[in-house]
């Protein structure tokens, strides 16, 4: 539609419109000059997976080595490399939905059973401990989290987690905790990293994290795990055998963001959380949604039942998003590719006059 001239505005994707800060890309221009342009350890140079290290060392208060740190082509080959090393056939891995379109295919690819346990709204769509004790069965081997949440923008407390750590630990799962959006956290509130929450909880967990979402670097595919080190040597000599380094260039791009000026973080927060609050408010007042409170990340995530009850722009969220984008040329995502019928995402990752001319269009066709 776009191509043919029609004003779509596009609320589907799920990556900053910030461009890339300047010094990050003189950091990979200067690389390029200076020969970076080689292959490198497969696991990452050393400088960029120390840098990893003390970055989160210094935020989490859990001390790591770079040696637990593998820099691979993005987070989401991050998550492949962690299922890859974790998971064998038939084990399975409790995904909470919603959940992130990629965990469940990922988790298939390597043999595993994605167990998805459905969270309510109510809830504020996180996972209870008592649901998590109740799926566990002698094949369960690991647990998925992801807070910020995409699709929800849900963040755990500590308290939460710490709950959901105690239930982890008693079973022994191992956990793979996907902290992409952990610098983009609204309302001051800090950012809480699940392996710090109990004694002896890192030895289970596999950090996933990367530069994708905090500095808007999604083209440049750096991301990484952080875990005990015979599992990096593991994810390393995989990684080895499957696509070598990451590009050298977005390593030195990378090594530049995590030891750079980081005002730029704080601006892009701060920017989200203000486009949070508008379309967290103007959503809430639509006649019939109802959504979550977002505490981070950059989606809505919201219940769109009652419309499709009454069937006027089709029964299934996916009908309902081709009936928006064709009447009001509104995109979203439907609720279903995350594993929750019934609801949609919209991305606030654009700009304010963009979300508020979305927002007309949505509230319009809510009400026709
Ligand atoms: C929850 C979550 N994990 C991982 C990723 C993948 O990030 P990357 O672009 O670094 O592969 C995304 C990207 O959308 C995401 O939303």
């Amino acid at each position: 539609m776009a191509a043919s001239g029609v004003d779509v505005i596009d609320l589907s994707v799920g990556e900053p419109d910030f461009p890339t800060p300047e010094h990050i890309c003189r950091a990979a221009e200067a690389a390029i000059r200076a020969g970076k342009t080689k292959y490198t350890p497969a696991a990452g140079i050393p400088a960029l997976r120390a840098a990893v290290a003390a970055d989160y060392t210094r935020r989490s208060g859990l001390p790591v080595t770079a040696a637990q740190v593998v820099v691979s082509n993005g987070a989401k080959h991050s998550l492949h490399n962690a299922f890859t090393a974790l998971i064998n056939e038939g084990d399975e891995v409790i995904v909470p939905a919603p959940y992130w379109v990629s965990y469940a295919e990922l988790i298939k690819l390597c043999g595993g059973r994605p167990v998805i346990l459905p969270t309510r709204l109510e809830d504020d769509f996180k996972l209870r401990p008592a649901a998590l004790r109740a799926a566990l069965t002698p094949a369960t081997r690991m647990l998925l989290l992801c807070s910020p949440s995409n699709p929800t923008g849900v963040v755990y407390s500590a308290e939460e987690l710490g709950a959901l750590a105690d239930v982890a630990l008693e079973a022994n799962l191992g956990v793979v905790a996907d902290e992409i959006y952990d610098q983009l956290v609204f309302d001051g509130r800090p950012a809480v990293s699940f392996a710090t929450l109990r004694p002896g909880l890192a030895q289970n967990t596999v950090v996933v994290a990367g530069v994708s979402k905090t500095y808007s670097m999604t083209g440049w595919r750096i991301g990484w795990t952080i875990c005990p080190e015979p599992l990096a040597k593991a994810i390393g000599n995989l990684q080895s055998q499957e696509t070598s380094n990451p590009c050298s260039i977005s390593q030195h791009a990378a090594l530049a963001a995590l030891t750079g000026p980081q005002e730029c973080v704080q601006e892009m927060c701060r920017a989200f959380q203000r486009r949070r609050d508008l379309v967290a408010g103007r959503l809430a007042a639509m006649p019939g949604v109802r959504l979550p409170t977002i505490g981070g990340a950059f989606y809505a995530f919201f219940d769109i039942s009652a419309a499709l009850a009454r069937g006027r722009n089709g029964t299934t969220s996916a009908q309902w998003c081709e009936a928006l984008l064709e009447k009001e040329h509104v995109a979203l995502v439907a609720g279903s590719a995350f594993g929750a019928e019934g609801h949609v995402r919209m991305s606030f990752a654009a700009a304010e006059e963009k979300l508020s001319s979305g927002l007309d269009r949505i509230g319009r066709f809510v009400q026709a």
